[in-house]
């Protein structure tokens, strides 16, 4: 019980409630692979806790809530989402490539890498400032029409992401929607690299 954020739920359920779409945030996969690169931030020590931080693609801002961190910005092409983030953090509205860093974050995190192009993936990657800790997040679902990106293993997500010189890299196995034809799940991979720029 100790554990139990009434808060943060309650929150949460005037987000769905206000944006019914939100509901997509909250896929036990969705969530699992965001507590994954919470424990990650929290546990592991690969880099000290983080005051600052960027969220590139933020969507409605689930994972900046997990993270807690007291300075975070929230990044997302669509101001819908970028309204709720608002109300809790920084925000800014454009394409990441485009971000301009006033000051260097101690970490930026990048969850979105399958929605975004190559060019527009290198340009963000290249702006990061050199130092900054650095999160992404990638799977193998080729199957949404919004994932231009997907790898079909870690192999090519390092290479693909300019993960090579990762202080971690690992993937997970996930359950995506039924496949009717066989009548069992399909099983995605979600990557994920931190590093540092
Ligand atoms: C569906 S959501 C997140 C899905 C992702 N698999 C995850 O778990 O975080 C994708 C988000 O990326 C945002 N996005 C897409 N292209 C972007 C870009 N070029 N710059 C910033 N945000 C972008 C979208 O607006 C949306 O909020």
């Amino acid at each position: 019980m100790a554990n139990f954020n009434y808060r943060q739920l309650v929150d949460w359920m005037e987000l769905v409630r206000e944006h019914p779409d939100a509901v997509n945030c909250f896929w036990p996969s969705q969530i699992h692979s965001k507590r994954w690169l919470v424990e990650q931030v929290e546990y592991q020590h690969y880099f000290p806790m983080p005051f600052s931080c960027v969220i590139f693609g933020s969507w409605y801002g689930i994972l900046a809530d997990m993270l807690s961190i007291e300075d975070t910005t929230c990044v997302d092409t669509d101001n819908r989402f970028l309204e709720w983030c608002g109300k809790k953090y920084d925000t800014w509205h454009g394409c990441m490539s485009k971000y301009e860093y006033d000051v260097r974050p101690d970490l930026v995190i990048n969850t979105v890498t399958e929605h975004v192009n190559q060019e527009i993936y290198d340009e963000w990657f290249k702006n990061i400032p050199e130092g900054t800790f650095y999160i992404i997040q990638g799977n193998n679902d080729f199957q949404e029409k919004d994932h231009i990106r997907a790898c079909e293993d870690l192999g090519e997500f390092i290479l693909k992401n300019s993960g090579q010189d990762h202080m971690f890299c690992e993937e997970i196995q996930y359950e995506g929607p039924w496949n009717e034809e066989l009548d069992e799940p399909t099983v995605y991979k979600r990557f994920m690299i931190i590093g540092k720029k």
